[in-house]
């Protein structure tokens, strides 16, 4: 039986490739320089589509329309706003994910990140490392967890995830969604008022056109001069020039950022500044969980393959049938 020919927007962790490599005619494109030339000679052909946001290659509407006999496009990740879902949709493709098996790992990251920022962790081992301690004494005291009220942006399967944490923690929690849900905390539809309320904000909700530049000027400006914003997200929620200005100018005491507008290459300005922490978009990356991912990846193309159901579509593009 011939192998049904797929697409990978670049390289994949070696779980992933391994088996994608088996079941199907893989084109990698990491591997070619003419796209356009690639597209006109294997488009028609091509059925899958394997992606993910580590490969920093958006699948365009571009791209879909020149693999008119796509079915799936299958995601190494939960976020997928690197895809351009209107396209997928218009021409009946299912677009899946991995979501649930990154909670638990996403959520313990953006704890940590939390502390680390509110603690200034990475600025005390700096200072040890510098061999200042024995020179200058005690690190300065930092601000605390202890007199912090957390107002999450998006609370969803990871925000939930983070809330339980915090709840051992003895946090208050709030939340800004489109949505109320049915849960003990105070919901907010307005995240100006929101942040006006607290000092801490936990952003995990997808990316793309609906959240672009969310947290902005007049959201910092609301938030005060305690405020702690840390970004678990995508880095266009985030109005970065607004961040960096209401760092610089200490509108804002401090941020925490896993994730960046243009990333891996981030804004420059971040890197001047003495009071974020920064860490390379880590949040599900242990082998542990990135195993989960890569499997769950492979799975929904091999569920294709086979004609059965995928195992996790989403929202924007239930399965009808292959
Ligand atoms: P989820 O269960 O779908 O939750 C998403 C939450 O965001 C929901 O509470 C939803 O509430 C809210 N939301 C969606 N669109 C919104 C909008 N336009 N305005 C306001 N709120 C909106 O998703 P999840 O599994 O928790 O993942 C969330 C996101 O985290 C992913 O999409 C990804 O971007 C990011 N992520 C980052 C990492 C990392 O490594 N840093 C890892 C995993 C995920 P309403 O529908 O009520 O608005
Ligand atoms: C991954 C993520 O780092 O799941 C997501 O949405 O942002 C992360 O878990 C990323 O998707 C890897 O491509």
């Amino acid at each position: 039986m011939s192998k049904p020919a797929l697409i990978s927007t670049g390289v994949m962790m070696p779980l992933v490739t391994r088996q994608i490599n088996a079941a199907f005619n893989v084109y990698w494109l990491n591997e070619h320089s003419d796209w356009d030339k690639l597209f006109a000679e294997v488009g028609p052909s091509i059925e899958g589509v394997c992606t993910g946001a580590l490969t920093n290659v958006a699948t365009t509407a571009d791209m879909i329309k020149k693999m008119p006999n796509l079915k799936i496009i299958s995601n190494y990740g939960v976020g997928y706003d690197s895809i351009d879902v209107p396209a997928a949709k218009a021409q009946g493709v299912v677009i899946t994910h991995t979501p649930e098996v990154l909670n638990e790992e996403v959520a313990d990251m953006a704890v940590g990140l939390l502390i680390a920022t509110v603690r200034e962790f990475n600025y005390a081992e700096a200072y040890l490392r510098a061999g200042t301690w024995p020179q200058q004494g005690e690190f300065r005291y930092t601000a605390s967890l202890r007199d912090r009220k957390v107002g999450m942006i998006g609370f969803g399967r990871i925000g939930k995830a983070i809330a339980r944490r915090l709840e051992g923690f003895g946090m208050p929690i709030s939340y800004f969604g489109r949505t109320k849900q049915d849960v003990p905390y105070p919901f907010y539809d307005d995240l100006v008022a929101m942040a006006r309320d607290v000092d801490t904000l936990i952003a995990i909700l997808p990316g793309g056109p609906s959240t672009q530049g969310l947290i902005n000027k007049a959201v910092l400006e609301a938030l005060g001069p305690r405020g702690i914003v840390i970004n678990v997200a995508r880095g266009s929620v985030v109005n970065e020039a607004d961040l960096i200005a209401a760092l610089k100018s200490r509108t804002i005491h401090s941020a925490g950022l896993d994730v960046y507008v243009g990333e891996p290459r981030i804004n420059p300005g971040f890197l001047e500044l003495d009071n974020v922490t920064l860490l390379p978009h880590v949040g599900s990356g242990s082998q542990f969980t990135r195993d989960k991912m890569g499997q769950l990846t492979v799975d929904n193309l091999l569920a294709y393959k086979a004609r059965k159901p995928p195992l996790t579509p989403t929202p924007d593009t239930p399965f009808k049938g292959w």
